[in-house]
């Protein structure tokens, strides 16, 4: 319906420059929550935020997150196929000390991503459309730290 129509729409040229607009989310993010850059266990090689940001292996797991949100966007008429996925990425993520609380802040950060890139674009609906995704995505992954 509307909501994916949305969702693909404005993923087109995000989509097509991952790296760039991974940045500006997780910049927002460690902005948002400074505690979340600890979790990193190459954080040893960037003490800070600027640097981070430009270390190899953090803009890997930049590249990983955005490649996870396109698997999404292209699955968005069977997000379920993406559930055994979802679910042990979430055990990965409990297994490196990562809370589910932090998702919400993940998805603000999502959100101010769009919102830089969309500008006008980044409407109510839209908005909504894609808190709905991020939630299906987070619930899947949260079912990782179940016992
Ligand atoms: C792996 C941290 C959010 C996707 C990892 C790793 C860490 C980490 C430390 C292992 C090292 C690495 O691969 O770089 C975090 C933190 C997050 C977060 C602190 C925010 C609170 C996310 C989100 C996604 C994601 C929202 C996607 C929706 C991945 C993927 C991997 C990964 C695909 C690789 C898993 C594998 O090795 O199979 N994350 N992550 N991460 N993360 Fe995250």
């Amino acid at each position: 319906g509307k909501d994916k129509e949305l969702i693909r729409d404005s993923w087109e040229n995000l989509g097509k420059n991952k790296v760039p607009h991974g940045i500006v989310m997780f910049t927002r993010l460690f902005e948002l929550d400074p505690t979340l850059l600890s979790l990193f266990n190459y954080k040893t090689k960037c003490g800070v935020v600027p640097e981070c940001l430009s270390s190899p292996e953090f803009l890997e797991h930049v590249t990983k997150v955005m490649l996870v949100i396109d698997a999404a966007v292209s699955h968005l008429d069977d997000l379920h196929t993406l559930e055994d996925f979802l679910l042990n990425l979430g055990k990965k993520h409990q297994a490196v000390g990562v809370k589910t609380q932090s998702f919400a802040v993940v998805g603000e950060a999502l959100l101010y991503m769009l919102q830089c890139s969309l500008g006008a674009g980044y409407t109510a609906a839209l908005r909504q459309a894609w808190l709905n995704m991020y939630s299906i995505v987070v619930s899947a992954m949260t079912r990782g730290w179940a016992k």
